[in-house]
């Protein structure tokens, strides 16, 4: 209500881990007694036994209410309770915790993020440091098993003995939460229009500017292995490609979902190569730990600078899409992209700066949106595959991905190639294929593909730049840039799709349901 007052407050905007989404299983929960309350990020995995021999009375199905009520039946001061309490808890967590008696805000973290900031007149928590970098020059970034107290005027840290530490406070470089305004209401349009400026910066930053990449050390690799999640995880394919084109060196690409139980098969001559726009990605940073519990080097490729993946890696090589708030990625892909191609230049010590430099000056997302006319027609279909092949293939994935995610389309990208092998069964005169065609050595191929879904009854929505001889029903030109640029100026109309289509639909494509920005737990 609006009369409510209180110089310290907690919040919590995250999906709830266990249980449905409901007001019960919402943040913040409280002890039993009601002298604590807390907000969580993380999963506690051991919650049932918590509970056992314990009376406690629940009224969420949530494994944070059990662990504040676990920390409530501790012995001794606050700070004690919630030591004793954290021994005893597997799985991860970020703590903010309210002890009403002291009226004090308590902290801990353990494989989940948290900063602090405090200037001496106020202080915040957070897991996500942009957040602070609205209010503070500067913050704490906590390590596992650190806990900290404070209060308006002073803030306290201890580490797992209850001792008290000293940190060092790290400062924001602005420009790495640069949120260059356009008048957007939508931060994903605002998003997908900054791309033009992320990628000059980014040519600035690596081009013109001193930087602290050691790509002689880089270069000293036999072979790379990409790790990600998601849209991250697709520019991971690209990065594989444009080494694999410029330096002639073996690649692999992984899932960080399916690469953390796998059997590992590492090598020291092996560069593991992480990319993550939050650098927050559980199961990113889990295999960045085993990786380098077995002594093998890592690089991060991350657009946050002091997240926890770097503090796993050995290099970083950072990306400059400032801040992305926008669920859905569009200009932190886009940056990934790019600098994975500067990566395999600057390893194949043969940049042409003029190329990325001309690209740079004349990419433009003006005139991206989708016509109306072609909006609605697209709208009509039941259902919509990508294809594409060689980077398009990428595309056609990140494509399919975006529609998903924001206007809740199911669809699905595919290889050009693999249609005939299962999913050309699906077409008929209710399919619409999205082909795209950016790569000339590849145009002969995908005309293979459209003609054998329009042979079917599909219908086709190609993108190009080129002139091409097959009919179809639609067609979004592409303004021509070297071939390795055409998988961002591809996107980039599809970024546009999927936003048009969500608002079409009714729908806030800035935070689509049951997704968070980013993925802290398994
Ligand atoms: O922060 P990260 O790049 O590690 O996140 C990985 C994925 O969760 C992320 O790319 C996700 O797929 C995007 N939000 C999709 O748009």
């Amino acid at each position: 209500g609006n009369d409510l007052y209180s110089n310290l407050v907690i919040g919590h905007t995250r999906w709830a881990t266990h249980g449905k989404p409901s007001i019960e299983n919402s943040h913040p929960h409280f002890s039993e007694k009601g002298e604590f309350s807390i907000v969580h990020n993380g999963i506690i995995e051991n919650y049932e036994q918590l509970k056992e021999g314990e009376n406690f009375k629940l009224i969420s199905q949530t494994d944070t209410e059990v662990f504040v009520n676990y920390i409530s039946v501790q012995k001794g001061s606050t700070l004690q309770k919630i030591l004793k309490a954290c021994r005893e808890i597997k799985g991860s967590f970020a703590i903010a915790l309210l002890d009403k008696q002291s009226d004090k805000l308590f902290f801990a973290k353990r494989n989940s993020p948290l900063m602090v900031a405090h200037d001496g007149k106020s202080g915040m928590v957070a897991s996500d440091m942009s957040v602070l970098a609205d209010n503070y020059h500067s913050c704490w970034i906590m390590d596992d098993d650190e806990f900290g107290v404070m209060t308006n005027k002073n803030i306290t840290f201890f580490n797992k003995n209850g001792e008290i530490i000293k940190k060092n406070k790290v400062f924001f470089n602005n420009s790495a939460f640069l949120d260059e305004n356009n008048d957007e209401k939508f931060y994903m349009l605002r998003e997908i229009k900054q791309q033009p400026f992320v990628l000059s910066q980014t040519y600035n930053r690596y081009f013109r500017e001193e930087q602290n990449v050691d790509f002689d050390k880089l270069r000293e690799f036999e072979s790379y292995h990409f790790i990600a999640c998601g849209t991250a995880y697709h520019s991971c394919l690209l990065g594989a490609k444009y080494i694999e084109k410029y330096c002639r060196r073996e690649c692999k690409v992984s899932l960080a979902s399916e690469f953390r139980y796998d059997n590992l098969l590492l090598s020291k001559s092996c560069l593991y190569i992480f990319v993550s726009q939050s650098g927050e990605t559980a199961d990113t940073i889990a295999c960045a730990k085993l990786i380098k519990k077995e002594g093998a080097k890592c690089l991060a490729v991350t657009n946050v600078p002091y997240c926890s993946l770097n503090n796993e890696c050995d290099f970083i090589m950072p990306t400059f899409a400032g801040k992305e708030i926008a669920v859905a990625s569009t200009k932190a892909y886009t940056a990934q992209v790019f600098t994975l191609l500067i990566l395999a230049l600057k390893l194949s010590d043969n940049v042409d700066n003029k190329m990325l430099e001309t690209f740079v000056e004349t990419f433009t997302t003006a005139n991206s949106e989708i016509d109306e006319k072609l909006l609605d027609k697209i709208l009509t279909f039941k259902k919509i595959f990508f294809i594409g092949r060689g980077q398009d293939y990428v595309t056609s994935l990140e494509g399919a991905l975006k529609l998903k995610e924001v206007a809740y389309i199911n669809c699905i990208g595919m290889a050009g190639g693999e249609f005939k092998h299962g999913s050309l069964a699906l077409v008929d005169n209710e399919t619409l294929v999205i082909a795209l065609s950016t790569q000339m050595y590849l145009k002969e191929k995908i005309e293979s593909n459209i003609l054998e879904v329009k042979a079917r009854g599909g219908s086709v929505l190609l993108l190009s730049q080129f002139e091409h001889d097959v009919d179809v029903e639609f067609y979004i030109h592409l303004n021509k840039f070297d071939e390795d640029f055409m998988t961002i100026a591809s996107i980039v109309p599809l970024q546009r799709l999927a936003f048009d289509y969500a608002i079409r639909l009714g729908y806030n494509p800035d935070k689509p349901r049951n997704l968070a920005k980013s993925v802290t737990v398994e």
